[in-house]
């Protein structure tokens, strides 16, 4: 039975309290389903701001990264509406300058300010951006971004709050090669492109499935963009773009995240709104580790096949595995038989977590500098990481604090599959990614308190 602070109902309500109770030990069973991606929501709608009238964008995430860029589209004259139903009306013909402070004020734990620059340049001749927020998993620099702007032709002063942009007599197309194919970087490129005077040229660029469905977005704008195999992608700039009615692609990050809560507590979850298609390195990976998956019209079932089993991942850009699986995953590998190793070659500090998971019983060794392996398949970058993970160590109960969105919801779901209970802090950062994230639980059958 899960509780609130004071006597409730069945599930306690989101947001109130960040610290969990969990009594582990028992399968994670039922069915969830997973909205809009939050990775092209929150950038769908800085896009918006592009039209010259009102934007429709369904499957919208209700979680906190969302409302962050709400807050910054208003105080940037922007009438944001919620139909309600995941659905947001933004409606851009009001758009002004907004006030350093109030921007400062609502920028929140966020990266995405950033990809306000030239949707703002583009309206206003210029914009003021806050320090960014974000994940503690590397230190995040955003000179690709910068770069980038400076090539459209923007000024780019670096203050002590932020970053001031400036572009009097407008942008005009560039040719850009993007030192790594940077997920951010492409978004800003693209945000830019589209309303700059001629073509674009970008190299070297990212084409995660939320890229894609972006360039689908600005597309439905009147955008001209189309792509190369290898990752070059071309944008004719236009005089005007009118706003889009687009429903998000599914959030894969999530459904992997489920995916991995069924391995690693031998359950069985069916994750409403996942696809097979932008699933599939993750699943090959999934069945490798012993998982077994059903696809259906509607979405995936997970659940663990037999013995889990040690594998050999590298997490990579798309079509390679994410990043953002290998936090869930590497709970569900401290129960596979074996030595398993998990390269983080994206971010420079994405295993710190690993150590609460040592203190709950798992074996994990993070080296630093990678391990050397002649056959890599991506140039060795100064950033990777390797984790190697012993199994299988049964889990136990131990107090921890989340350390970062994907890290936390790792910490809860290696709670669960744990013996007694345990205590996880700072569960609120698990919201910022993980909508009805509370709700979900109990609908698995987790047995847990908010308790403060
Ligand atoms: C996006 O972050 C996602 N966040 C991340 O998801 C995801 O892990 C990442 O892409 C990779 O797929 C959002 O979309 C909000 P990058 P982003 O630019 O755009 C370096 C989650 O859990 N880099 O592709 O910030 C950077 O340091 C989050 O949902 C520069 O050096 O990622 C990193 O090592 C976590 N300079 C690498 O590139 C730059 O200017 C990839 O970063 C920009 C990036």
């Amino acid at each position: 039975m899960n509780t609130l602070l004071s006597a409730s109902a069945s599930t306690p309500a989101e947001g109130e309290g960040s610290v969990l109770e969990i009594r582990g030990g028992r399968p994670l069973t039922g069915r969830v389903e997973v909205k809009g991606a939050k990775n092209l929501a929150t950038k769908a709608m800085v896009a918006a701001l592009l039209g010259e009238t009102e934007s429709v964008l369904r499957d919208v995430p209700d979680i906190s990264d969302v409302q962050v860029v709400r807050s910054l589209l208003e105080v940037h004259g922007v009438t944001v509406t919620d139909d309600g139903d995941g659905v947001l009306r933004l409606d851009p013909r009001g758009a002004v300058s907004a006030h350093m402070e109030e921007i400062d004020a609502h920028a929140g734990a966020s990266r995405i300010p950033i990809l306000f620059c030239g949707p703002l340049l583009h309206l206003l001749g210029q914009a003021f951006i806050p320090d960014l927020g974000g994940c503690r998993i590397g230190d995040r620099p955003i000179d690709f971004h910068l770069d980038a702007l400076r090539a459209f032709g923007a000024t780019v002063d670096k203050l002590p709050s932020g970053i001031r942009l400036s572009a009097p007599t407008g942008l005009k197309g560039a040719n850009i090669a993007l030192p790594y194919p940077s997920v951010g970087a492409t978004e800003q490129v693209l945000l830019t492109a589209v309303r700059a005077k001629g073509t674009t040229e970008l190299r070297n660029a990212a084409i995660e499935p939320e890229i894609m469905d972006l360039i689908a977005v600005l597309q439905k704008m009147g955008a001209i963009i189309s792509y190369e195999p290898n990752r070059v992608i071309f944008i004719e700039g236009v005089d005007a773009l009118r706003g889009y009615d687009h429903r998000s692609i599914f959030d894969r990050n999530e459904a992997a995240s489920w995916a991995c809560a069924a391995l690693a507590t031998d359950g069985d979850i069916y994750v409403g709104g996942a696809k097979q298609q932008e699933m599939l390195t993750f699943l090959n990976v999934f069945r490798k580790v012993g998982g077994d998956f059903d696809i259906h019209e509607d979405g995936i079932r997970f659940r663990r096949g037999g013995a889990l089993k040690p594998v050999v991942v590298e997490t990579d850009v798309h079509p390679g595995f994410m990043t953002d699986w290998q936090q869930p995953l590497i709970v569900a590998l401290t129960q596979a038989e074996g030595v398993s190793t998990v390269h983080e070659t994206v971010y420079e500090n994405r295993l710190g977590f690993t150590q609460a998971l040592n203190k709950m019983g798992a074996s994990i060794v993070v080296h630093p500098e990678g391990l050397a392996s002649p056959d890599r398949r991506v140039p060795r970058r100064a950033l990777e990481q390797a984790a190697v993970i012993t199994g299988p160590t049964p889990l136990h109960a131990a107090d921890v604090v989340v350390p970062d969105l994907r890290g936390g919801y790792s910490y809860v779901i290696a709670a669960l599959a744990a013996d007694g209970t345990s205590r996880v802090s700072g569960v609120d950062i698990i919201r910022r990614g993980y909508e009805k994230f509370f709700e979900k639980l109990t609908a698995l059958g987790a047995d847990f308190d908010v308790v403060g």
